[in-house]
């Protein structure tokens, strides 16, 4: 894929669906920086649709779009019910998270342990598929433990494709069960871009997209020019910019927002979330405090966002000072 079919191209990128990170504010946030990139919320359990509060799991704002709800569950019934609410919420696709590998999630029989059980993930697909006309797609790793190299993922993908599932997204590296925590599973287990490659030239009409370890935008590029699309995790959330550095180069959109307008546009935001919700200012600027990674006076922005967002007297006043220290450094 060279650039110029990127560009136009809504979606080919999309920032992953992170648990305590990428919630509504941080994807508000997100689309401010960039308009094309697709946002996934944090992983939402069918039991928390279900039996929860639905109407703030699921609450989202317009510009969001596109916008992909991931779930977690493995119970075809749940997993039914749980996209319906998606549909009905106006998401546009729905995920199934088959990639998780974390102790909680494992015991709820969800996760990168469904690899384990295709039938159940094909049943679980073929159920979503009856009650929603948007697109169900999978995220899943290259495997699990000492499944074998390729033929463990070729039969998941095929098992799965047949009951109608046309999208994968794929952590290009194993998740090991047993021994290792959520964040050493993201580092440890080797990349292996190898096995997704020969995923997507197995199965040329699926759409497959490669995740992990993406970090500039020659990486973007060159995991392009294979895969349908490439998801950015931790590069996305903890270097925000990087966005803006996706929406010129690779989409090459003209009228960006600079940093300064974002802060100004998050300002109104802000104010508005604490009126209708009583949200305090902290769970949303404490998705803001990467923005200006890399550049001179980074660090006076991280001190006075981190130090004093959660002050009782705090008001948005500090990041118009936080901007003055910043233009100061
Ligand atoms: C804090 C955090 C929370 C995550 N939560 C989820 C999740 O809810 N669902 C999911 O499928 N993956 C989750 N992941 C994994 C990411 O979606 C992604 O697959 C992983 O970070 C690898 O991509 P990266 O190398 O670009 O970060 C999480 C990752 C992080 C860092």
């Amino acid at each position: 894929m060279t650039n110029s079919v990127v560009k136009g191209m809504k979606g080919v990128i999309s920032v992953a669906p992170m648990m305590d990170w990428t919630d509504r504010h941080c994807r508000y946030f997100h689309r401010l920086i960039s308009p094309n990139i697709t946002l996934y919320t944090e992983m939402v359990t069918t039991g928390a649709l279900i039996h929860g509060e639905r109407e703030r799991f699921l609450r989202f704002d317009e510009s969001e779009h596109p916008i992909v709800l991931q779930l977690g569950g493995s119970e075809p019934e749940h997993l039914a019910l749980a996209a319906k609410m998606g549909e009905d919420a106006g998401y546009d696709e729905i995920n199934l998270n088959c990639g998780c590998p974390s102790e909680r999630v494992q015991s709820g029989a969800f996760g990168a342990c469904l690899m384990k059980e295709p039938d159940l993930v094909a049943e679980g697909v073929k159920a979503m598929k009856d009650v929603v006309d948007i697109p169900v797609t999978i995220k899943c790793r290259i495997g699990i433990d000492d499944s074998e190299d390729y033929q463990f993922l070729h039969d998941f993908i095929e098992k799965i494709s047949k009951a109608g599932c046309e999208k994968f997204i794929i952590h290009a590296r194993k998740a090991w069960l047993k021994g290792l925590s959520p964040k050493e599973n993201r580092e440890v287990p080797p990349l292996r871009y190898d096995i997704a490659e020969q995923i997507k030239a197995n199965f040329p009409n699926l759409v497959i997209e490669v995740n992990g370890g993406i970090k500039t935008i020659e990486d973007t590029k060159e995991k392009l020019s294979t895969f349908d699309g490439t998801m950015i995790g931790r590069e996305a959330y903890q270097n925000p910019w990087f966005l803006n550095a996706i929406e010129r180069d690779i989409y090459e959109t003209p009228n960006l927002l600079t940093q300064a307008e974002v802060v100004q546009q998050m300002i109104p935001y802000i104010k508005q979330q604490w009126e209708l919700y009583e949200t305090p200012m902290k769970s949303i600027t404490r998705h803001m405090v990467g923005l200006f990674q890399g550049q001179a006076g980074a660090r006076h922005w991280r001190q006075v966002i981190s130090t004093q967002s959660h002050l009782p007297d705090s008001t948005t006043d500090i990041l118009k000072v936080a901007m003055e220290k910043l233009s100061e450094a």
